[in-house]
């Protein structure tokens, strides 16, 4: 397992960005969930009151206790959820949605103004639970992702994220992925003619068209994807062929060099009015399908071993710039045009196509 000193991406640990935690279906108000994201261990609930998703630091300031790892003390068993507070359940102490202890049961003196603990700005969208995290403390940078689609009558929404696991991998290996031009004739047995990376602020884009052996008919309209990481950890690809659709991809660190990855899709219904079965099931199948494509990216992940520096060749796509762009996000937010100085503009890889400015060309392609 590699960490991000070995990488040497920067001064941080962990990167700054939105990064998904959880499944809302997960985040309830009968108990806390207790979830382990960038080497921390936290509590998430729903507030009873505001309907909303709370995430504290798990580890109460009283004498320790994880919040969220109890199921037997009374506390527990009664329902430590009071309003969009939460109960500790060694000693009954109760923390506000702000982090702060706004109860001690047994003691009439004043509460400490340090009995609080780290309350983080997280935001619910499309069914899944983001929290911005950032080692210097700062406000977010970007939005949470959110798709307009999302709210349409003719697409289908994913139901349950699929949840992919946690793997042995830095995400920087998971990142690499989206300068990863040669890798789709081998893995996906795609025929891709046009390629290009653009890196730009906080975005890094891959448009990419060609044929496909499973997500595009043959003889067909050629796929065409434009996948955009949003940050350093949400990646988002808008793909047509045989249905539009996004593909949602999400990946967060756990500890350091170690990976927690989830996908699902959105998928415009066939003939474009509002969702019947049979465009659920469609979708439920395209998803499938899509699902079994990034599973097999997931495998390489699963059982390589770190690419600390690669031996990269002509026409392997542009992976040191990625690299370089990937780099602000572990480095102080001051230090971030260092980076984008040398990577922003459009990168197509030696022997492909850059991706043409008008989709026509690509129809007649
Ligand atoms: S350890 Fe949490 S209330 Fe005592
Ligand atoms: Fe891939």
């Amino acid at each position: 397992m590699a960490t991000t000193k070995d990488y040497g991406i920067g001064e941080f640990d962990f990167p700054r960005g939105w990064f998904m935690i959880a499944d809302s279906h997960d985040v309830g108000s009968d108990k806390p969930l207790a979830v382990r994201y960038f080497g921390r261990d936290f509590a998430l609930y729903r507030g009873k009151e505001s309907g909303k998703v709370v995430l504290l630091d798990a580890y109460c300031p009283h004498m320790g206790t994880h919040m969220a790892l109890n199921s037997t003390s009374y506390v527990a068993q009664d329902g430590p959820i009071e309003g969009d507070s939460l109960r500790c359940p060694y000693h009954a102490w109760r923390f506000g949605a702000d982090g702060k202890c706004n109860h001690i049961p047994y003691s009439s003196g004043p509460i400490p103004p340090a009995a609080k603990v780290r309350s983080w700005p997280v935001k619910e969208s499309m069914g899944a639970v983001f929290v911005w995290h950032d080692p210097e403390g700062g406000e977010p940078e970007w939005e949470a992702p959110f798709l307009s689609e999302w709210d349409e009558p003719n697409w289908v929404r994913w139901d349950r994220i699929d949840d992919l696991g946690t793997i042995n991998t830095h995400p920087q290996e998971i990142v690499d992925n989206i300068t990863d031009a040669a890798h789709f004739g081998p893995v996906h047995g795609s025929r891709t003619r046009y390629f290009e990376n653009e890196f730009k602020g906080h975005l890094a884009i891959q448009r990419m068209a060609g044929g496909h052996r499973t997500l595009a008919a043959e003889g067909g309209p050629l796929l065409v994807t434009e996948a955009i990481y949003n940050g350093p950890s949400i990646l988002i690809t808008r793909m047509s062929g045989l249905y539009d659709s996004y593909i949602f991809i999400a990946h967060t660190p756990v500890d350091d060099g170690s990976t927690h990855v989830w996908h699902s899709l959105l998928v415009k219904t066939a003939k474009g009015g509002a969702a019947t079965d049979e465009d659920r099931a469609a979708a439920k199948m395209f998803s499938d399908m899509a699902l079994a494509a990034f599973a097999q990216d997931f495998e390489v992940w699963k059982y390589k071993k770190p690419c600390l520096t690669g031996m990269f060749v002509q026409g392997d796509g542009a992976f040191l710039k990625q690299r370089a762009w990937y780099k602000q996000f572990y480095n102080p937010r001051a230090m971030k045009q260092e980076f984008l100085k040398q990577v922003e503009g459009i990168h197509v890889p030696r022997g492909m196509q850059a991706f043409p400015k008008d989709h026509a060309e690509l129809a007649a392609a």
